[in-house]
């Protein structure tokens, strides 16, 4: 008999999840669980072992002690349900824009029809529709993350792993990603872990934050964002969303 899937089954899963380098331990006896189409920032001290928690759930990392599952399953079996954003958009330099966001596609064996009809999809949904031709170096850094996050999302992930994508824009064009990247995830309805250092940025794209504290990183604090679900620019300037902005920011500093 088929056993239909339980929809409030978490598709994340870190139960007492420890991490160690050596004899230093990094992370310690993280629990944590997220549903299918959670958002979940990621904020805490440089060093507190953000990164390393996305490599655990990515597969990259296996856990020292405790365990991680995706969807029931070990990451390293799930690695087809995920997809990784880095804060360098790690273009290909001699690839054309339509070309680096057929990369993951093409290493998967999809014909070159079909992936490049849906890297055209995903380019225009990201805005980029006018740039398909051009490379690498005729790209603002706002572009070239567009053109990494499209790259990612070729592939239909159900679980989108980001670390600082926005780190290194200016404050304008990475509000104007986080508007779209809300926008495509309301769309597509993945789940997404996002590691940032900026408490604003964490209040407007998610409904959970995992605070950090540093050495070894425990989780000091799970903040549930209470805003609405459809979020747009008008959202920064109401009094509820600074003040949860302040809240967070409280929270980090106190994890210092
Ligand atoms: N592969 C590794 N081998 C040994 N130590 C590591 C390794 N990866 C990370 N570490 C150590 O683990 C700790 C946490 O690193 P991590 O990169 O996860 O921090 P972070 O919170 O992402 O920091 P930042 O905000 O600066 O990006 C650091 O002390 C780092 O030196
Ligand atoms: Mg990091």
């Amino acid at each position: 008999m088929l056993i239909p899937p339980n929809p409030d089954t978490p598709l994340v899963k870190i139960e007492n999840a420890s991490k160690c380098f050596g004899d230093t331990i990094v992370l310690d006896r993280i629990n944590f669980s997220a549903k299918k189409g959670d958002f979940v920032s990621l904020v805490g001290p440089s060093g507190c072992g953000k990164s390393t928690f996305l490599k655990l759930i990515a597969g990259l990392h296996l856990a020292s002690e405790g365990s991680v599952t995706i969807d029931g399953l070990d990451p390293k079996n799930a690695r087809e349900e995920m997809a990784f954003i880095f804060q360098d958009a790690n273009l290909l330099p001699w690839r054309r824009v339509l070309s680096n966001v057929e990369l993951s596609s093409q290493l998967r064996g999809v014909s070159k029809r079909k992936r490049q009809e849906t890297a055209r999809e995903v380019l225009e949904l990201v805005g980029l529709s006018h740039a398909l031709r051009h490379f690498p170096w005729q790209l603002s850094g706002g572009m070239k993350m567009r053109v990494s996050i499209a790259r990612a999302l070729t592939l239909s992930p159900k679980l989108l792993l980001l670390d600082e994508p926005f780190g290194a824009l200016d404050e304008m064009t990475r509000d104007k990603l986080n508007e779209d990247l809300l926008r495509i995830k309301a769309r597509d309805g993945w789940t997404a872990f996002f590691v940032t250092h900026s408490a604003a940025e964490a209040v407007f794209l998610s409904n959970q934050i995992i605070v950090l504290s540093a050495k070894p990183g425990r989780i000091a604090e799970v903040i549930n964002v209470k805003l609405p679900a459809f979020r747009d620019a008008d959202l920064r300037e109401t009094s509820e969303y600074l003040r949860q902005v302040a809240n967070v920011s409280r929270s980090i500093r106190k994890a210092h």
